[in-house]
């Protein structure tokens, strides 16, 4: 392999630059051509294709965002967008693609690759956490960071003025960020895409928190909820339960920026490190992932096919129980 480009896709995420990073380094000490594509497939279809160094990538490991942007590019789906792209890495001589995002970003990779022959390896880089075969995603670790932090000075005024909070946080429709910050937070409850709460049986646990002297109560709702946003499950409650003074609190992007933690820094890094040397290894169509502490290679097609439930079985008990 000679000459090898990488792109960021689809939401940006925390650790992302660390990958990019790893990525051009770990081709450029193996003697390769790197290039990086600028706004996603957007630049693919562009031709804003340019070609990196080791020190393109110098003082960004601990940046958020993504120095070579990203688009959600709906051309890409289209079989002419497709063409163009191929013809673009056709004239740069590129023969292998890095491609980092979320499950749009790898269905687009997927297609893609097989059409064209075109040897891609994925990098999970989503604060949604919702790929099979990665135990994490990059930037769900910093996100969490972010919203419990959030949460945390919630939880002061929330105290100080004996108030009820819903806090809505990101995740589409996983409830990964959810349920790990309901118990980093230690949220009174917690409810997600992939469990069917009742608001009957929400008002049961606030009552009884009510009851036993809890003096503010905080809780989470996924974005993806089935019942409704934080507005909208605030609502209904208040119609019924109005013992304390309600608010509501929308996260929303802030969850997205922000420095990488150590673990999405030390994540990013060694899938980068990984992609390439799978894409040297003659490897194609694969995602890189952690499972357990071992990065392991997984079919984009598993990747995306498999949306397992990802939430932690001692996890979810653990909401009922510590949240008394
Ligand atoms: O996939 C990441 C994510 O932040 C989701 O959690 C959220 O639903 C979505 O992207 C928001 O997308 P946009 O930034 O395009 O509004």
């Amino acid at each position: 392999i000679k000459n090898i480009a990488v792109l960021t896709s689809g939401g940006d995420a925390p650790g992302m630059n660390a990958a990019i990073r790893a990525v051009v380094r770990t081709g450029i000490y193996h003697g390769i051509n790197m290039f990086g594509v600028m706004q996603g497939y957007q630049g693919l279809i562009t031709n804003n294709i340019k070609p990196m160094d080791a020190r393109s990538v110098s003082n960004i490991l601990h940046l958020g965002g993504t120095i070579l942007k990203t688009a959600r590019c709906l051309e890409f789906k289209t079989d002419e967008g497709q063409e163009i792209a191929y013809r673009n890495l056709k004239a740069n001589n590129i023969d292998g693609l890095v491609v980092i995002g979320g499950d749009g970003t790898f269905t687009g990779a997927k297609r893609f690759g097989e059409k064209y022959g075109v040897k891609v390896i994925g990098i999970p880089g989503t604060i949604d956490n919702d790929l099979s075969g990665s135990d994490f995603t990059l930037g769900y670790d910093t996100a969490i960071n972010t919203v419990i932090e959030a949460i945390d000075k919630i939880r002061d005024t929330a105290d100080a003025h004996d108030r009820l909070f819903f806090i809505e946080v990101m995740g589409r429709d996983s409830g990964c960020i959810a349920l790990r910050s309901s118990i980093a937070s230690g949220a009174e409850a917690v409810l997600l895409p992939e469990v069917e709460t009742s608001v009957n049986e929400l008002i049961e646990k606030l009552a009884l928190g009510a009851a036993t002297k809890k003096s503010s109560s905080i809780v989470i709702v996924a974005e993806g909820h089935k019942q409704g946003g934080a507005y909208d499950i605030a609502k209904k409650v208040k119609e019924t339960f109005d013992h304390y003074d309600t608010k509501v609190t929308i996260l929303g992007h802030l969850q997205r920026g922000g420095s990488p933690s150590s673990f999405d820094r030390i994540l990013g890094s060694r899938l980068g490190f990984a992609a390439v040397n799978a894409l040297i290894a003659g490897e194609s169509a694969q995602m890189v992932g952690l499972r357990g502490n071992d990065i392991k290679l997984t079919s984009i097609e598993e990747a995306l096919s498999n949306h397992s439930f990802k939430l932690e079985d001692d996890l979810m008990e653990m909401t009922d129980v510590l949240s008394i």
